[in-house]
């Protein structure tokens, strides 16, 4: 179902989103889109996986970074593994960046270096899931997808006053969704909607005044529309506790340990540490004098809570590792490190006594 010809809803948001479209690094706006500029869809691509889980303010940076670094697809996929990697850093969810690359790959080995514009094919390229590949295929290529992320679900619930709570209402607010999307300006519109829920439509306190929906609003009609969407209760993470390892040798190198590509912070570089559990075993990389520093790092992941002990060593040239390999300090960049082991460094640095 779509809206039928005429001035629907879509129109009215197309005409805010004309006025108050967001400016972002990687779009290109309303006014350039109908003078005929178009997207490249590589931007739209490293832009949406970036934006996944992630805000846009926290992916400004990384972007202009990448782009500047890698400024189209064979050159991300010609890139080495460990640098994109360490570019990536901070933005968590490493995952995506394993498949960033995997999917740079995939496109010029398979696909001659161009992005396909279906839905369809782009969901058989790694690391495009059915957000991404609706997202893309309609803002790259104005096709007539919908794309339905945490603001647009929140929009959707509020504008149809859907009481079910998430994530059971997920099926009920993407038909919403899909029964408003457009034929004409499909991109923008999807755009549009998600810098709604950005801008106005916010969780806590949404300006429904300067709404463009203000009116067919139902929620706000019936004074709800800060109680929608409804959430079922969260569960209550864990905490799980571990032991970073932070060796100096005298010559100023750091240990270090590249993790397995598979797990949790995949294929990043970090500190070598104990398992991460209620009761963490003792896995020294080496045998050194250890000493406790009196602080914990601590960090949250999607699904525990971490509190990692942090024990640090001063160790002599000529010791062998059993683990991990030490990156002389000139080589050393705390900013490759993902956030976690980032906070282990700045701990451990202070009484380590370097900087
Ligand atoms: N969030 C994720 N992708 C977005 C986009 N293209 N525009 C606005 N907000 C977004």
């Amino acid at each position: 179902m779509r809206d039928a010809p005429g001035r629907g809803l879509s129109d009215d948001l197309l005409d805010w989103y004309d006025r108050h479209a967001r400016v972002m690094p990687w779009r290109v706006g309303p006014a350039e889109r109908s003078a005929g500029e178009r997207p490249d869809p590589y931007r739209v691509w490293l832009s949406e996986v970036m934006l996944q889980q992630t805000t846009v303010a926290a992916v400004r940076g990384y972007f202009r970074r990448f782009t500047a670094r890698w400024p189209d697809v064979a050159a991300l996929a010609a890139a080495e593994d460990a640098e994109v990697m360490a570019e990536w850093a901070g933005l968590g969810y490493y995952a995506r960046a394993r498949n960033l690359l995997k999917c740079a790959r995939a496109v010029v080995d398979d696909h001659g270096g161009r992005f396909p514009e279906s839905r369809a094919a782009l969901l058989t390229l790694p690391g495009i899931g059915p957000y991404t590949a609706s997202a893309i295929a309609a803002i790259a290529f104005d096709a007539p997808e919908t794309v339905v992320d945490g603001n647009v679900e929140r929009v959707m619930a509020r504008l149809h006053d859907v009481d079910t709570p998430l994530p059971k209402a997920k099926a009920e607010l993407t038909e919403l969704a899909e029964a408003l999307t457009p034929t004409q300006r499909p991109g923008d519109y999807a755009q549009a909607v998600m810098d709604l829920g950005a801008t106005i439509c916010t969780p806590k306190s949404p300006a429904c005044g300067i709404c463009p929906w203000r009116d067919p609003c139902r929620a706000r009609t019936a004074g709800r529309a800060t109680e929608l969407p409804r959430k079922a209760p969260r569960t209550a993470k864990p905490t799980r506790l571990g032991i970073a390892y932070v060796a100096r040798r005298e010559d100023g190198a750091w240990l270090l340990e590249r993790r397995p590509d598979k797990g949790l912070l995949g294929g990043m570089l970090g500190w070598p540490c104990s398992d991460w559990s209620e009761a963490p075993q003792e896995a020294p990389p080496l045998a050194a004098d250890w000493r406790e520093i009196g602080a914990e790092a601590r960090h949250t992941f999607t699904h525990f809570h971490l509190r990692l002990a942090i024990l640090v060593a001063d160790v002599p040239e000529g010791v062998l590792p059993d683990r991990g390999h030490f990156v002389p300090e000139a080589e050393f960049s705390p900013a490759a490190l993902p956030t976690v082991m980032r906070k282990v460094f700045d701990l451990a640095r202070e009484t380590l006594g370097h900087d």
